[in-house]
């Protein structure tokens, strides 16, 4: 078949052949019958809790994208594009976890053991029992998995191993799915953590079936330009945490260095006080970090208004500038506007409306912000601020920042929302109800 009748790609289609010991019914030859417990229904009340042992990689940013630390028996999925630093990362948990907890089994079907050798060399990795196995077989990784019983396994990457079960080619959907169904078991079945490394696309997705995220138990991405030094992983899916949990690195000669403070990161390069520049809390997780948002304002010279953002959604910039168009009567028909998150952050949550609508506003204007003035809140087409969670937090680290004033929605510093008040003692909160007020407020 050309083309697939559900998704309608073109040759997406892949032969596999069945495996022939998976005849149907016959429990003795099924290949996944060892996995199955003889157990009955248990009731709720009577299950034990599971104390949640955690074990640390070593490196603070990663254990807390984890939820707090690597979980026994659990498997771990890294994305990320080529060169990100998947590798180099792990090579450092591994090192870290072999010389602390206990051996770990490093198998690498896209390295030799002598490349990465000499990258360990250069990381610092000593004489910790930390195994090298440079294999594509998952068959082999899993025999030397049984005999080495190691306290983290990790496979870089899940698109280079093959079973010998199939046909198919390494990469393959089928082999894919396989490798990480025969992962998961060995995983739960010996509990041994397994980090799983997976390439993404060019749009930005993991190579392979989707199925692939809904086998495992946390996926993380890699994000980052490679032009920068920074890098930040970013939690999809955890069962043992907060989705959406980041850890910022930076590349160094000497691997991934854990950014303790990334908000002195993001606004090392800030030129405080140039027009259409806004400083935004935004809260990643459970983690606050300011950034700041710039946008530029200039007169269309083609005809065909451009509108360009980097960072946040193109969509909500549309939605935004509208907002700006009709609430606030600034005309941005003749311009072209493009809106960037400082550092290579992307933003998601709607808290950044404000900062967006303010930077856009300041260019348009020709008029900087107050340098000490940081903003979030959520902007409602009909030009309202709307109240956004966490709000004391983000406050929080605005004043540990150095900031005294914060332009935040009404309904945050209103008598019985949330603690804002008594974070916000030693910085003066402002609280604006539409686009028009907190643009009088920001841009005197
Ligand atoms: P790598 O971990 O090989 O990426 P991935 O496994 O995601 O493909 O990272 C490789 C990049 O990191 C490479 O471009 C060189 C850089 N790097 C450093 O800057 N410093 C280092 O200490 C190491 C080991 C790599
Ligand atoms: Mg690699």
């Amino acid at each position: 078949m050309g083309k697939c009748v559900e998704c309608g790609a073109w040759n997406s289609f892949v032969e596999e052949r069945a495996a022939p010991d998976a005849a149907p019914g016959n429990a003795a030859n099924n290949r996944y019958a060892q996995f199955s417990t003889s157990t009955t229904a248990k009731l709720y009340a009577e299950v034990e809790t599971a104390n949640a042992v955690r074990l640390s990689s070593g490196i603070g940013e990663f254990d807390r994208v984890l939820g707090g630390g690597i979980v026994p028996g659990s498997l771990v999925l890294l994305g990320g594009e080529p060169g990100i630093g998947k590798s180099t990362l792990l090579l450092q948990a591994a090192a870290h976890f072999a010389a602390h907890i206990g051996p770990v089994l490093y198998a690498s079907g896209e390295e030799s053991e002598h490349q990465i050798k000499s990258r360990g060399d250069r990381l610092g990795v000593g004489a910790a029992p930390l195994y090298l196995l440079s294999e594509t077989c998952i068959e082999r990784i899993l025999e030397e998995i049984a005999r080495l019983k190691p306290a983290l396994v990790v496979v870089d990457s899940v698109q280079t191993v093959f079973s010998m079960k199939f046909q198919s080619a390494p990469g393959s959907i089928g082999q894919v799915r396989e490798a990480a169904t025969q992962f998961l078991f060995a995983a739960k079945g010996q509990n041994i953590p397994t980090v799983l490394v997976g390439h993404v696309t060019k749009d930005g997705n993991l190579a392979g079936p989707k199925a692939l995220e809904h086998v495992v138990d946390t996926v993380l991405y890699f994000e980052g330009e490679r032009h920068h030094s920074h890098r930040v992983i970013r939690a999809i899916k955890n069962r043992f945490g907060a989705v959406s949990e980041l850890g910022v690195f930076e590349m160094t000669g000497a691997g991934l260095r854990p950014v303790a403070n990334p908000s002195r990161l993001f606004l090392s390069e800030r030129a405080s006080g140039t027009p259409g520049s806004a400083v935004l809390c935004c809260v990643e997780g459970s983690r606050p970090i300011l950034v700041e948002v710039q946008a530029l304002v200039s007169t269309s010279t083609y005809g065909n208004a451009r509108r360009m953002a980097i960072g946040i959604d193109q969509n909500r910039l549309a939605l935004l500038l509208a907002v700006l168009e009709k609430r606030a009567g600034l005309s941005l028909a003749g311009d072209d506007v493009y809106v960037n998150i400082a550092g290579g952050m992307s933003i998601e949550e709607p808290a950044a409306d404000l900062s967006v609508v303010a930077a856009v506003a300041s260019s348009v204007r020709n008029r900087g912000l107050s340098p000490a003035t940081a903003v979030f809140g959520e902007v409602g087409l009909s030009g309202e601020i709307r109240g956004i969670p966490q709000a004391s937090l983000r406050i929080r680290e605005a004043v540990q920042m150095g900031f005294s004033r914060v332009v935040l929605p009404a309904t945050n510093v209103e008598p019985g929302a949330a603690d804002t008040t008594a974070e916000g003692q030693d910085c003066e909160l402002i609280g604006v109800r539409t686009v028009g007020e907190a643009l009088d407020q920001l841009i005197a």
